[in-house]
C-alpha cells in the first residue's frame, strides 16, 4: 500500500527541501521467527560480491531491515542491535532502482529520499551496482549530543557495524549474499543524497541473491 503525505519527509530528503509531496510504502510485517539456528548462520557467515539478475522479495527486505536494525523490545523501542547510550543514531537508506528510501523502523515504512537510482555510487567497486539493494548506513550526530566530535564519529562506526553484522547474519540464514563496503566515495554519495553536517555515512551494504561467482 502507497500512502501520500505532504512534507512528511524524514532526514535531508531533497523532496522536501523542494517542498514536494513525500511517498510513504508501507514494508510487510517483518519475520520475527524462523530462519536458521544462530550457530549455523555464524558457519555460513560470508562475503559475498556476486549478485543475481532477481529482486529481493518486499517480505524479504522487511525482515532483512528488521533484523539489521528493526524493534525487538516494542515497549521501550528498544532496537535488534545495540548503539552507544541507546542513542540509535543509525539510518539505513535503501538505494534501489528505483532510487533511495529511508527505513523508519517504528511506523515499518520506508519513506522516498531521492529518486535516482545511485547503487553505482554505493562503492568504487563494480558489483554494488548489479545488486537490487545497497543498504547506505548513516548516522545522526544530533542523536548523540553529549558526546565530543570525534567519539561521535567512532561510535557512528562501531554501531553500524553492528547493524551490519546482523545483516550478514539474516544473509546467511535466508541464502542471501552480502558484503560491507567502507571503499565508497563517501563524500560524493552524501552529496548525491544531499545529506546535511550532522550526517556521517558511514558504510554501505549491497545485499541480493548470490550470483555465479559465488565470491
Ligand atoms: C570495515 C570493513 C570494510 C570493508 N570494506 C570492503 C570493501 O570496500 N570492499 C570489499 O570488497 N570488501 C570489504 N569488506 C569485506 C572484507 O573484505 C571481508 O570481510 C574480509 O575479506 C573477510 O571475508 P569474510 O567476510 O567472507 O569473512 C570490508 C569489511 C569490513 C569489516
Amino acid at each position: 500500500m502507497v500512502a501520500l503525505a505532504l512534507g512528511l519527509a524524514l532526514g535531508a530528503s531533497t523532496l522536501a527541501q523542494e517542498g514536494r509531496a513525500s511517498e510513504v510504502v508501507d514494508l510487510p510485517e517483518p519475520a520475527m521467527d524462523g530462519g536458521m539456528p544462530l550457530m549455523e548462520a555464524l558457519s555460513q557467515r560470508q562475503s559475498q560480491r556476486s549478485f543475481a539478475d532477481r529482486e529481493i522479495e518486499d517480505e524479504v527486505l522487511a525482515s532483512l531491515l528488521w533484523a539489521g536494525f528493526g524493534i525487538n523490545r516494542p515497549e521501550e523501542g528498544e532496537r535488534t542491535a545495540p548503539s552507544w547510550r541507546g542513542s540509535k543514531e543509525t539510518d539505513i537508506y535503501v538505494a534501489r532502482a528505483d532510487g533511495v528510501w529511508l527505513y523508519d523502523a517504528e511506523a515499518n515504512t520506508l519513506t522516498r529520499h531521492i529518486e535516482d537510482d545511485l547503487r553505482e555510487m554505493t562503492g568504487r567497486q563494480p558489483f554494488p551496482a548489479d545488486a537490487p539493494v545497497v543498504l547506505i548506513y548513516v548516522a545522526d550526530r544530533t542523536r548523540m549530543p553529549e558526546a565530543p566530535a570525534e567519539q561521535q564519529y567512532l561510535y557512528a562506526h562501531v554501531d553500524t557495524a553492528y547493524v551490519s553484522q546482523n545483516v550478514y547474519l539474516f544473509a546467511a540464514s535466508e541464502g542471501l549474499a552480502t558484503v560491507v563496503l567502507g571503499n565508497v566515495d563517501k563524500e560524493a554519495l552524501a552529496e548525491a543524497m544531499a545529506l546535511g553536517e550532522n550526517q556521517i555515512l558511514t558504510f554501505t551494504q549491497p545485499v541480493g541473491y548470490p550470483g555465479q561467482a559465488g565470491d
